[in-house]
């Protein structure tokens, strides 16, 4: 060979090999040059280049697997996109086989209804959409995605009621949907969570009626039902051997005997201001070693506050505004 038609091969070579060490697979390229062009092309994924490998950590939310599997697209994370009009979320998305986390944040021109095409998303685990305009019912068609284990829907526009589906995603171990306009009832089926739901947070929506006596059995680290409409007894919510961290019931109009509810000793938070609680402070309480934030203030609770745990050291403010509570930080019973 010729010293010419070497370096004819070695320049050859050189310009090829980039292209064909590229580790992003063509399919999931195509899919996500198409969900820019659905997002009408916004400044904030110019990142996102036809001559670039989208492996590489440059193309901006975009994760790949490892080598074992094949480096696949597997994780999209896109916030603040600064869309230039409003745009649906792209259909394309479902284009990403691989993909086990989505999440899309803070995009106000993110309007429309959430595209069946997400429902080809087989290995999704985590979908989040918070802080857009996306609207319409939770659609059904979510819980054909059977490996979802988180679904935060924070401060969107969602309307309709709570899917009673969703204890059929097996896997379940969050769901936020704070910040909506969801009304109706708590369905009776969310009794049957399964044991892997830990998280459930419905704050700051339209819901209304009682809690059903179905969710008695399940044992949350975390529960929200604040800033909603809810009334009757909350008390199924609570239990002594129960393993619950955080409870916030604030801004409803829940009413029940909190004398006779029984907290769980692993409690960290409990927010009840602001319902129609009556009855005395559970003795209970004072076995809290980890109390951090309790407030009970605006209710109907009445009675000698406990002694001991840390409900003295609790703010005074946390227990004003209700019919008759003394004791400790409050001034002495009178008639006690
Ligand atoms: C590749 O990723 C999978 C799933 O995250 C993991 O189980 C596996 O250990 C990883 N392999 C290597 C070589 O890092
Ligand atoms: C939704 O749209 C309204 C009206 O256009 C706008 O004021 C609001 O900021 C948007 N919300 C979000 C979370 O983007
Ligand atoms: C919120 O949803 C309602 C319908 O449910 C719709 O009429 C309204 O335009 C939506 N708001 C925005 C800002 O998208
Ligand atoms: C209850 O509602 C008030 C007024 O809207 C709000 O300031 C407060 O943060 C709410 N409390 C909780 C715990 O949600």
């Amino acid at each position: 060979m010729s010293h010419s038609s070497t370096l004819f091969l070695f320049l050859i070579v050189l310009f090829f090999t980039p292209a064909l060490s590229e580790l992003c697979n063509p399919q999931d390229k195509e899919a996500l040059l198409q969900i820019k062009k659905e997002f009408g092309n916004p400044t904030t994924l110019s990142s996102w280049l036809p001559t670039s490998d989208c492996c590489n950590n440059n193309w901006v939310g975009v994760s790949c697997a490892n080598k074992t599997q094949s480096y696949r697209v597997n994780h999209l994370d896109l916030n603040d996109l600064n869309l230039p009009k409003p745009y649906p979320i792209p259909p394309s998305v479902g284009n990403l086989p691989y993909l086990n986390f989505l999440s899309i944040t803070n995009t106000n021109n993110l309007v429309g209804t959430i595209p069946p095409t997400i429902t080809k998303l087989t290995m999704l685990r985590e979908l989040q959409i918070r802080f857009t305009n996306v609207s319409g019912e939770i659609p059904h068609f979510l819980s054909q995605i059977k490996t979802l284990e988180s679904i935060i829907f924070h401060y969107n526009n969602f309307s309709g009621n709570l899917p009673p589906w969703l204890p059929s995603l097996p896997n379940l171990y969050r769901v936020s949907l704070d910040g909506n306009r969801i009304s109706g009832t708590i369905p009776d089926s969310f009794g049957s969570f399964s044991d892997s739901l830990k998280l459930m947070t419905f704050s700051d929506n339209r819901l209304t009626g009682e809690i059903p006596a179905t969710l008695a059995k399940l044992d949350f680290d975390f529960v929200d039902l604040s800033q909603n409409m809810l009334e009757g007894d909350a008390s199924v919510l609570f239990g002594s051997e129960k393993h619950t961290l955080q409870i916030n019931l604030a801004n409803n109009s829940f009413a029940f005997d909190f004398g006779k509810v029984r907290v769980s000793k692993t409690l960290l938070i409990l927010y009840l201001s602001h319902n129609r609680l009556y009855g005395a402070l559970p003795e209970g309480l004072t076995s809290l070693k980890n109390l951090g934030t309790f407030d009970v203030s605006y209710n109907e609770l009445c009675g000698k506050i406990p002694r001991g745990g840390r409900l003295q050291k609790i703010d005074v403010s946390s227990y004003s505004h209700n019919k008759c509570l003394c004791g400790s930080p409050l001034p002495k019973c009178k008639h006690l």
